[in-house]
């Protein structure tokens, strides 16, 4: 008859013991057994379990390294209950800071008609930006009354990582472009300033966001925003630009969020691209009027836009202007400042209102 096969825990006794002590005859003296049974029983275990045959030829394992107590160190991690608790708190800020900024409200305090102003991309340090033209609008804002201005971001080239090498190739410094933004920011009539690609290169240390603070909304790239007036609410969607391109149209990509937003805003307005377009439309089973724009900018002399093959005769829309008349609800929109200036100026003349007669 066979001989009954060994348990493993016999097996796995003499195995420890063996490594233990470093030979089989040291875990033979821990065991107080024969060196053989120890042997044999160490043997069994590699060769039925598999465990791993650490004994040397001549019958020896690694030397059995002295036990240690180790340092009772601090952790350098915080606590995870501490670390979750701060974590719930910083996410409750954020998305209370995002909610706030949904349709956000600003209310002209005169119930009279205004105008806001959406300045196309300034470029102000590029040799290419038409700084007299700047100039005029800047000083038409100033001095029309009801004229408030929405600044549509680029505010200058704010070259950054490899293509800060283009310093070299325009006639402003940065520093000088510093000068400019502190300038451009400073102005009194700004509603909202939105920072574009150029800006947001600038990360969250960018300069541009100190010398916005105490006057103005600034935001990153886009904004939606209600604007109201007496008893009227104008919404505008102003983004740096906006997803979608079209040879055909230079309005395909704020069109497009119109139509896959239902038409929820008044205007929806972008910049970025360096070109003018302006529409009305009229949802023609809601009736609901909207209207599509883009700004060009002052950047008008572009060398990397001629090398690709843009044309550049465009002589208007550098900044779109969109009139609202509380009295009526209706707003205009106008590729030309100094047109809209006009506009607003007539519509706040001041008006006798003569009741109606009747016959
Ligand atoms: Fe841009
Ligand atoms: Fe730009």
């Amino acid at each position: 008859m066979a001989p009954k096969p060994l348990p493993e825990a016999i097996c796995r006794e003499s195995y420890d013991a063996a490594l233990y002590a470093g030979t089989v005859s040291g875990g033979a003296r821990e065991l107080g057994l024969p060196r053989q049974t120890v042997e044999y029983r160490y043997r069994e275990g590699v060769r039925r379990f598999g465990w791993k045959d650490v004994l040397a030829e001549d019958g020896a394992t690694t030397p059995h390294q002295p036990r240690f107590t180790p340092p009772d160190l601090a952790d350098n991690l915080e606590d995870i209950e501490a670390w979750l608790d701060r974590r719930e708190t910083e996410f409750a800020r954020k998305k209370a800071a995002s909610s706030a900024r949904e349709w956000m409200e600003f209310t002209i305090t005169e119930t009279a008609p205004f105008g806001l102003v959406f300045v196309g991309d300034p470029h102000g340090d590029d040799d290419g930006c038409d700084i007299s033209l700047l100039r005029r609008h800047v000083a038409l804002i100033e001095q029309t009354q009801g004229l408030f201005a929405i600044g549509m971001g680029d505010w200058v080239n704010a070259w950054a990582g490899r293509l800060e090498r283009l310093y070299g190739e325009q006639t402003t410094t940065k520093a000088q472009g510093w000068r400019f933004a502190e300038w451009l920011l400073g102005k009194e009539f700004w509603l909202l300033m939105l920072l574009g690609n150029h800006d947001l290169w600038l990360g969250a240390g960018s300069p541009l966001r100190w010398m916005s603070r105490g006057h103005a909304v600034m935001a990153d790239w886009q904004a939606r925003f209600q604007v109201r007036c007496g008893d009227q609410v104008w919404r505008i969607w102003a983004a740096h630009d906006f997803p979608g391109s079209s040879v055909w149209n230079r309005l395909h990509a704020p069109g497009k969020r119109a139509a896959l937003t239902g038409h929820d805003a008044d205007l929806l307005i972008a910049a970025h691209r360096h070109c003018f377009g302006l529409a009305e439309q009229q949802d023609e089973h809601t009736g609901k009027v909207s209207w599509l724009a883009r700004a060009k900018g002052y950047k008008v002399s572009d060398a990397y836009a001629a090398n690709l093959g843009y044309g550049q005769a465009q002589d208007r829309g550098h900044s779109i202007v969109a009139v609202c008349d509380p009295f009526t609800g209706r707003m205009t929109c106008f590729s030309d400042v100094e047109e809209a200036a006009r506009y607003l100026t007539w519509l706040r003349r001041p008006r006798v209102r003569v009741p109606a007669v009747a016959a």
